[in-house]
């Protein structure tokens, strides 16, 4: 059955939600699900902007239909192969044989190494970065957005009515809930977490890439965005421009402290809790995660949030407690840079994760160590205590 939603008189939402999913990527942890937007524009030529994830191909099917309504698909523009995308792409193409594919010459490659054994180049119109095509009664331009977020990524802007279309960024994890629109929505409460959360986890390593996006699309007038996933921005559109700017550019949006933690018998965890209240009693804003329970997209996020990071964690095989070891690794390959680190380190007889942990932050861009490392042994005690106090005025110190 198709459920469609209008967007403009010309444009229809024709995507759909799946609340099954519980990860996106295989990997990212999801706490309701996913969508996946397609769009079909009604001007003069039939024009479906991108397919959908295998998971929503019947009500997809069944909207492009509905919007067909017995004519032929003029146009299928393809910003983005990742399958979450393009699985059902395949399918629409071998359907609708006489529609054109508008491409790039990366995703006619991609296209073909997906689909093995199918050639639709000669049903290609390659355009290249900045070419413009008439569609109808509407006009085109082609962006190219690169590693936003893999290689053959383009953006299209409908110059005709202001709407850009852009592929995974301004996106967000979740099934869609009520309006098709994020104006619908409170910002600050239902919509920047999960935003944050997917940019970083998905996009985060590129942010020069999306920065260099960002500035190709600024001269445009958006009236409206429409990405591949989550809701439509049609209002207060520079509020999601502006995140991505920050994201973008790895620039803290809060100057606090994430402070994450890695605990064996809870005398690390006591430490970091005693960190918190000496920030606190400075007027310091900070948040705690468990590596040993938190999902790793949580710790990705909130390493972007925050101007300084805390490494708590045990002495483990001599190194560092293997679930923040894991965190570290996560958070060097999503590209975090310019932030302070700082360390408490504890072991029983021969405390060494935080030689380690300074060692893997020498590798990060225009990162910084922040005060003394703070060392236990075994469990806190009064010069513990004096440790994180000072380390509380060094972080205080830092972000003035
Ligand atoms: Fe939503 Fe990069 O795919």
């Amino acid at each position: 059955m198709h459920n469609v939603r209008k967007l403009t008189d010309d444009l229809t939402w024709i995507g759909g939600s799946d609340r099954k999913i519980q990860r996106f990527e295989n990997v990212y942890k999801l706490n309701s699900g996913m969508n996946y937007n397609s769009y079909f524009l009604d001007c003069g030529a039939t024009v479906l902007i991108d397919t959908v994830d295998r998971e929503v191909e019947d009500v997809f099917a069944d909207n492009l239909e509905y919007c067909l309504k017995g004519r032929k698909l003029d146009y299928v523009i393809v910003q983005h192969m990742e399958p979450d995308h393009s699985a059902t792409l395949a399918g629409v193409l071998d359907a609708n044989p006489d529609a054109k594919i508008i491409v790039n010459a990366k995703t006619l490659q991609f296209i073909s190494q997906f689909f093995p054994g199918r050639d639709y180049s000669a049903r290609a119109v390659t355009v290249k970065d900045g070419d413009e095509l008439e569609l109808g009664s509407h006009k085109f331009k082609f962006i190219f957005a690169p590693m936003v977020h893999w290689p053959e990524v383009m953006f299209s802007f409908d110059e005709t009515e202001g709407t850009l279309f852009s592929a995974d960024a301004f996106g967000s994890y979740g099934a869609i809930n009520g309006s098709v629109f994020a104006d619908g929505k409170d910002f600050d409460r239902e919509l920047l977490d999960e935003a944050r959360r997917y940019y970083t986890n998905i996009v985060g390593k590129y942010g020069m890439q999306t920065t260099m996006a960002l500035n190709k699309v600024s001269a445009y007038d958006i009236k409206m965005i429409c990405p591949l996933h989550s809701y439509v921005w049609r209002k207060d559109i520079d509020r999601i421009i502006n995140c991505y700017k920050t994201w973008g550019s790895y620039t803290p949006e809060v100057k606090g402290v994430f402070i994450l933690q890695g605990s064996i018998y809870g005398h690390t965890a006591n430490a970091a809790e005693v960190l918190m209240t000496e920030l606190d009693r400075r007027g310091i804003e900070s948040v705690i995660l468990d590596a040993s329970v938190t999902d790793i997209s949580d710790i990705i996020a909130m390493a972007f949030k925050y101007s300084n990071i805390v490494i708590a964690t045990a002495t483990y095989n001599n190194g560092i407690y293997s679930p923040v070891e894991h965190a570290l690794t996560e958070i060097a390959a999503h590209g975090i840079c310019g932030r302070s680190f700082s360390v408490i380190e504890n072991g029983t007889w021969a405390p060494s994760a935080g030689k380690a942990v300074l060692a893997s932050v020498e590798g990060l861009k225009n990162c910084k160590v922040c005060g003394q490392t703070v060392t236990i042994k075994s469990a806190g005690n009064g010069d513990t205590r004096l440790s994180i106090a000072s380390l509380a005025d060094a972080i205080k110190e830092d972000m003035e």
